[in-house]
């Protein structure tokens, strides 16, 4: 799809069909975040991929029942590394660049979905400790930025 028809149809979706996402598209996805740019090219994010369905369900829980997510069969979940950050930058690292890095490439992620035909949603609304625990991140310098649930639309 050409980019910019990209930027105009894309829109959140919040109902997906039960259909898989394939293994290339998704790896497509996680490289088009990789090419996203970063503070100092740290890449001072993690991406967690959940697909397991009732993990999913509970993101969906954790995020004040938005049940969509565990709808979609691919869920990402966008960290800000800010001990990554601030190593490199202070307080500036960690209280922006992080948050930034991890948004970017939250972005990079939606805008390849749509240019592969999925349709995707990004969720800010949840709990963060238990988004955390879900994903299996003890680190206390990892903070939940995003939740990008991915899939076909149906709507
Ligand atoms: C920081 C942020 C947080 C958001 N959180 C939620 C959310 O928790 N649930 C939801 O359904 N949509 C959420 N959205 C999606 C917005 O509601 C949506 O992007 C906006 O209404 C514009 O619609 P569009 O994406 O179709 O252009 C969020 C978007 C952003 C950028």
């Amino acid at each position: 799809m050409d980019f910019f028809e990209v930027l105009r149809r894309r829109h959140s979706v919040r109902a997906y069909l039960a259909k898989k996402v394939e293994k290339e598209k998704l790896e497509r996805i996680l490289e088009a975040i990789d090419s996203a740019p970063s503070a100092g090219n740290l890449k001072a994010y993690k991406v967690v991929v959940i697909e397991d369905e009732r993990k999913r369900k509970e993101l969906a829980d954790a995020a004040f029942s938005q049940q969509f997510v565990a709808q979609a069969p691919v869920v990402l979940v966008f960290f800000a590394d800010t001990q990554k950050s601030a190593s490199h930058y202070g307080i500036r690292g960690e209280q922006l660049y992080a948050l930034q890095d991890a948004t970017i490439a939250c972005c990079f992620a939606m805008l390849a979905c749509f240019a592969l035909g999925l349709a995707n949603c990004w969720v800010g609304a949840f709990d963060d400790s238990k988004v955390k625990e879900i994903c299996g991140i003890r680190e206390q310098a990892l903070r939940p930025v995003a939740i990008l649930p991915i899939g076909y639309a149906d709507e």
